[in-house]
């Protein structure tokens, strides 16, 4: 009775480990399947890459810089329009790339554009960008930017009107009226 059961134990652990190696190589083979599916086309651009000879390969770069060139010419990237920036709105100056470079990233220039202060006044906003909005120390770069601000985003002078001269002034005569 006892080795009844072993044997019958042993066929059950053999019909096992054959079914487990089917699954095993089953899931190989589908694995590879995937595999192959997603390098595909990276192998296959690799087999076929074009290989350059150093002169076309300066020619190659030489035409991509020509056509990015091209590409800015019609974006307006870099054009100037009486003094202005048109891409961002900003006044031209030697300094407009750094001044692009450190306050466009996280907001448009337009909110520079569109506002005004002194250079106090400025320093207090990148300031406070620096507290609470993550803006990053400038470094070398603040009182560059600092200048530029101030010179072309600084307060407008609006005093009050000049004084009336030479009016003539005639007397109101209330009983007319009434
Ligand atoms: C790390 C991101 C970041 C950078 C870089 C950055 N700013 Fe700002 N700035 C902000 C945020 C956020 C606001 C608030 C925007 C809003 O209110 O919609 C803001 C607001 C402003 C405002 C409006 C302030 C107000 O009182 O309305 C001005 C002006 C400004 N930034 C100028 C600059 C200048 C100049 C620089 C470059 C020195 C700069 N920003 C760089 C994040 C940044």
């Amino acid at each position: 009775m006892r080795n009844k059961h072993k044997y019958k134990k042993k066929a059950f652990d053999d019909t096992w480990s054959i079914f487990l190696k089917v699954i095993y190589i089953s899931l190989f083979f589908i694995v590879l399947g995937f595999g192959y599916l997603l390098l595909e086309s990276p192998i296959n651009s690799y087999v076929n890459r074009k290989v350059l000879t150093p002169a076309e390969l300066v020619l190659f770069h030489k035409n991509a810089e020509i056509r990015r060139n091209l590409q800015r010419k019609d974006d307006d990237w870099d054009r100037i329009e009486n003094g202005i920036h048109v891409r961002t709105g900003l006044y031209a100056d030697d300094n407009l790339d750094l001044v692009i470079g450190t306050c466009t990233s996280c907001h448009s220039s337009k909110l520079i554009a569109q506002n005004k202060a002194t250079r106090v006044g400025w320093k207090n906003m990148i300031k406070w960008m620096q507290e609470t909005q993550g803006l990053a120390d400038l470094g070398k770069s603040e009182p560059i930017i600092l200048d530029y601000l101030a010179k072309y985003y600084a307060p407008k002078d609006t005093g009050r009107r000049k004084n009336l001269e030479k009016i003539k002034w005639y007397v109101l005569d209330l009983s007319k009226e009434m």
